[in-house]
């Protein structure tokens, strides 16, 4: 009886173990080494902000994939991220941040 039990338990972990390895779409239930963090903020003035700041709900390749955009669509894109999506980012650090974006990753004009 009680060795039934004990059998009946080690299947479900089993069962746990394959269902979590399917969920990760790997085939065998390993450790799961996540991939190094390869794109991070340029280093520059008020990278600390975007660092701090701007990987809350995406990875900073958000940012560096975007083309050398100008001023005024780092300023539109970082209001949006605060009022639409709720980025908790201090108004304090909007113009900083806006001038590290714009001239790490966009363009001035
Ligand atoms: C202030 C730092 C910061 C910057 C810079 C930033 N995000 Fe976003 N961001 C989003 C969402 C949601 C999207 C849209 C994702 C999609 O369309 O797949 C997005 C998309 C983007 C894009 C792609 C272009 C676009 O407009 O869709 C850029 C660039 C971007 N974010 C920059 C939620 C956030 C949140 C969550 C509260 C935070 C914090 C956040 N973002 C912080 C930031």
């Amino acid at each position: 009886m009680f060795a039934a039990m004990k059998k009946l338990r080690t299947g479900s972990l089993i069962v746990t173990g394959m269902l979590f390895a399917a969920l990760a779409g790997v085939s065998a239930p390993l450790t799961l080494p996540l991939p190094p963090e390869t794109v991070q903020f340029k280093p520059g003035k008020g990278a600390e902000i975007a660092g701090a700041q701007c990987v809350l709900c995406h990875s900073a390749d958000y940012v560096s994939i975007q083309p050398a955009l100008p001023r005024a669509f780092w300023q539109a894109n970082v209001q949006k991220m605060r009022e639409k999506y709720g980025a908790p980012l201090p108004e304090p650090l909007v113009a900083p941040l806006v001038d590290y974006l714009t001239k790490t990753y966009g363009k001035e004009k």
